[in-house]
């Protein structure tokens, strides 16, 4: 509750609330998502497949990032209470836009049109016991850093088995070049 209320407040008030920009990792808010949602995965039979090949950095702020993430992690492992697949990839944009592309998918129902539509409404929800408003504050803090998110059907993207998939566009890190622990980084302005 604390997070959603934070999290709405940073929302509402976002120049009070700016956080710090940093050349962020995104395979590692990745793992470290992954450590947050453990107890929700131990409860079920999901197995995790990781696919993380991104190399480049993205700008923003990682505790956001992370919450994007876990929004994201938590909506997935929701649509599997028998179990199934969560898959975890990361790519550099291969469009020649500077950018990193994180994609959530899960194994689950997949996405109705009526939902589709829908998703990144504030209060939409499909849930007994849900806000609506995980993508929707989700959207606006990526957005914020010139990011997107898509939501789509694993079938839409060429595969052939049910589920969604969430798609997360980001920047490639617009400070300052920086050498990491990678190799320089490509500093390019949004
Ligand atoms: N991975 C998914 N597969 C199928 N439907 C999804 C998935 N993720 C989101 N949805 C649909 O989008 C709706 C909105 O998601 P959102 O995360 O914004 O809210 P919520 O999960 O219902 O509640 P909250 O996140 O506030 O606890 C969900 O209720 C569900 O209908
Ligand atoms: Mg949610």
């Amino acid at each position: 509750m604390r997070l959603i209320v934070t999290q709405l407040l940073q929302y509402a008030r976002p120049t009070e609330y700016a956080g710090y920009v940093e050349a962020v990792d995104v395979n590692q808010v990745l793992e470290n998502s992954l450590v947050l949602v453990a107890h929700l995965l131990a409860r079920t039979h999901i197995e995790v497949v990781r696919d993380l090949q991104a190399t480049a950095r993205t700008g923003i702020n990682r505790q956001e990032l992370q919450q994007v993430v876990i929004n994201l992690m938590i909506n997935a492992i929701q649509v599997m209470p028998e179990g199934g697949t969560l898959r975890l990839r990361t790519r550099d944009r291969e469009d020649g836009r500077a950018g990193v592309l994180l994609e959530i998918s899960d194994t689950g129902p997949g996405l109705s049109e009526r939902v589709k539509e829908r998703l990144f409404r504030p209060f939409f929800t499909t849930k007994n016991d849900g806000n609506g408003l995980g993508l929707w504050i989700s959207v606006g803090l990526v957005e914020r850093y010139g990011g997107s998110i898509e939501g789509l059907n694993r079938r839409e993207l060429g595969e052939d088995s049910a589920g969604a998939s969430f798609r997360v566009w980001l920047l490639t890190e617009p400070l300052a070049p920086q050498e990491g622990p990678t190799g320089p980084m490509e500093a390019r302005r949004a």
